[in-house]
């Protein structure tokens, strides 16, 4: 068994382009020949289409449909594929073969990660979540936090070393009028967890008292200055608010179902002590430059229209350092003691400029490695029926912890008028699985980069690219063996496939490994949703044609079916808990 393990690794796509990668170079003047190859989309046309013969004919002056005859002479894909054909202008069409496609769904059930061609390791730092301490987390953060946990997943499925960073915002003036209005109530005999019960309306007496209240703004900023100095009184105070708003913050990721632990949290507090060093260093290479008593680096590369150069400050007239600074120092500390190959931060696209201008001072002033990649993943806002940011009824913030309490609660609802046959306690869980599951499928199945509007009635659907319909997807494949009265730990048996649904649904289970190495290069977690979106669907059509249990079928096809099924929910599990979605064996 070992040795299949371990062989069985096994991306089609990057198989299928060796291969042609292979035959270019043995064709003269095509050494070095790009090898594009995409996946077709009617299944009569074979499963991958070769696109490159068109754009070596014309570099070798020839005629594209003979390029293509030649590369055909030279590609070796006997054992893959039933049929290589040209089509069109010199496309050529792979028709995969389904004794080959049976051995590989055989192997990848046996393979411990479903087959899956895992890569060279590499250290990526992936910079997710990060909400403001000073609030409570709000809807912006979902994104972060769930897009941001689906990439890490994935890269580390993919045999990479991930490194979780919380850069959560525990630093900044209003933590002086935070502190100061922690001290009045801890004084006033309140412990800090009641005193903190709930971040926002802290926030917005202690903003109220700042702006009305004579002499306390005035307090704020002395605190501010005394905890940037290390003073012990403020120190202390300012622990005890960002431990009570971690602890909120923590919440919300156990009911998020987020792989994010204590350990993963590096605020932007913990690089105070590399800020002065980072600009000094900076402004010995001349890099940064004094501007109207700021210290501030000009970036002629990010002009505007009028060819004004873009400034990055990093540190305040007067002193004091920023956002854009505590990045410096992330990137350095990041790059150098974390040694990433790769650092990926999410946040919403707003912060799109900040990433590129941080980037170039870093690349500037040698404060990332050349070979370490930096990555911003920006995407758009969660908007609200009206197309608006999303706001409660009164338009206020929505509590991140609120939304998802809702939704457990509305699944909850919808699952009770369905028959189930579940106990309470089993509907209460079930309930809990949908709902979270709703709002994070809706969320990372679209693209990250454009604003979506936020709809309970679609995302909690049954039918559609939902959540709910895929883990029905799933249930429903648990109850065919509950049903067969088969164990699937140490289910075996040959796969034959015959009918097209079963090829069809064959060839989709073998494109998992392309599909989570895309979600891995471009940090979308989309491109998993999609997959497995269809992946269900295809399942359903080859349940409908493809008969398991019903009586005419042979022994032979029930076993192979009963294999591909297995196959199908293994995938579906393993692609839903990457995404950070549970599953259940009944609904
Ligand atoms: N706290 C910031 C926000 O809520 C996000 C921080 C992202 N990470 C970073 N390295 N800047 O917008």
């Amino acid at each position: 068994m070992e040795s299949v393990r371990h062989k069985h690794k096994m991306n089609v796509f990057n198989l299928v382009q060796s291969r042609f990668k292979q035959a270019l170079s043995k064709i003269d003047g095509a050494e070095n020949a790009s090898a594009p190859l995409a996946r077709s989309s009617r299944p009569e046309f074979g499963e991958y289409q070769f696109n490159g013969a068109m754009a070596l004919a014309k570099q070798l002056k020839s005629n594209p449909r003979q390029i293509a005859a030649t590369i055909l002479e030279h590609v070796e894909l006997d054992d893959v594929a039933e049929s290589l054909d040209i089509a069109g202008p010199g496309f050529i069409n792979v028709k995969l073969k389904p004794q080959w496609l049976a051995t590989q769904i055989e192997a990848s059930l046996q393979s411990d990660n479903l087959g899956v061609e895992t890569e060279t390791e590499k250290t990526v730092v992936v910079d997710l979540s990060s909400p403001n301490l000073a609030k409570e987390m709000h809807v912006g953060h979902l994104r972060s936090t769930i897009i941001g946990d689906a990439v890490a997943n994935v890269i580390e499925f993919l045999g990479h070393k991930v490194i979780r960073q919380n850069h959560m915002g525990d630093w900044g003036t209003q933590f002086g009028m935070l502190i100061a209005h922690l001290q009045d109530k801890l004084q006033a005999s309140e412990v800090a967890t009641t005193a903190l019960s709930d971040l926002e309306d802290f926030y917005r007496e202690a903003k109220v008292r700042f702006d009305d209240e004579d002499g306390f703004a005035d307090r704020a900023r002395q605190y501010v200055v005394k905890l940037q100095g290390g003073d012990e009184t403020c120190q202390t105070l300012w622990q005890q608010f960002i431990d009570v708003s971690i602890q909120h913050s923590e919440e919300v990721y156990g009911k998020l179902n987020v792989n994010l632990k204590r350990s993963d949290i590096m605020g932007e507090s913990a690089y105070n002590p590399m800020l002065p060093g980072v600009v000094a260093d900076l402004k010995e290479q001349g890099i940064v430059v004094e501007d109207q008593g700021a210290q501030v680096v000009f970036l002629q590369e990010l002009a505007n229209k009028d060819g004004e150069p873009a400034v990055y400050i990093v540190e305040k007239s007067g002193g004091g350092f920023l956002y854009s600074t505590t990045d410096l120092a992330a990137m350095k500390y990041r790059s150098f003691d974390l040694n990433a190959d790769r650092i990926i931060i999410f946040t919403d696209a707003r912060q799109a400029f900040h990433f590129k201008q941080a980037e170039l001072v870093g690349r500037k002033g040698g404060l990332i490695k050349e070979q370490t990649s930096y990555e911003h993943g920006p995407f758009g806002m969660m908007l609200g029926q009206d197309g608006k940011p999303f706001k409660t009824r009164t338009g206020g913030t929505i509590k991140l912890a609120d939304l998802l309490d809702e939704a457990v609660e509305r699944a909850g609802k919808l699952l009770s008028e369905r028959e189930s046959g579940l106990t309470a306690d089993e509907q209460t869980e079930v309930a809990r699985k949908v709902g979270i599951g709703a709002i994070k499928y809706a969320d990372l199945s679209k693209n990250r980069t454009t604003d979506y509007i936020f709809n309970w009635d679609t995302m909690l659907s049954f039918e559609g690219d939902t959540a709910p319909y895929l883990q029905y997807a799933y249930t429903r494949i648990q109850s065919i063996f509950r049903k067969a009265g088969v164990e699937q730990t140490g289910f075996s048996a040959n796969v034959v496939i015959n009918e097209a649904q079963e090829k069809a649904l064959a060839v989709k289970l073998l494109q998992f490994s392309e599909v989570v190495l895309g979600v891995s290069t471009n940090s979308t977690p989309h491109l998993l949703c999609a997959y497995l979106y269809e992946l269900s669907s295809s399942f359903m059509s080859f349940y409908e044609a493809c008969p398991i249990l019903k009586e005419g079928v042979s022994e032979e096809a029930k076993q192979s079916r009963l294999m591909i099924s297995l196959l199908t929910a293994r995938t579906l599990k393993q692609g839903l808990d990457l995404l950070g979605i549970e599953t259940m064996e009944k609904m």
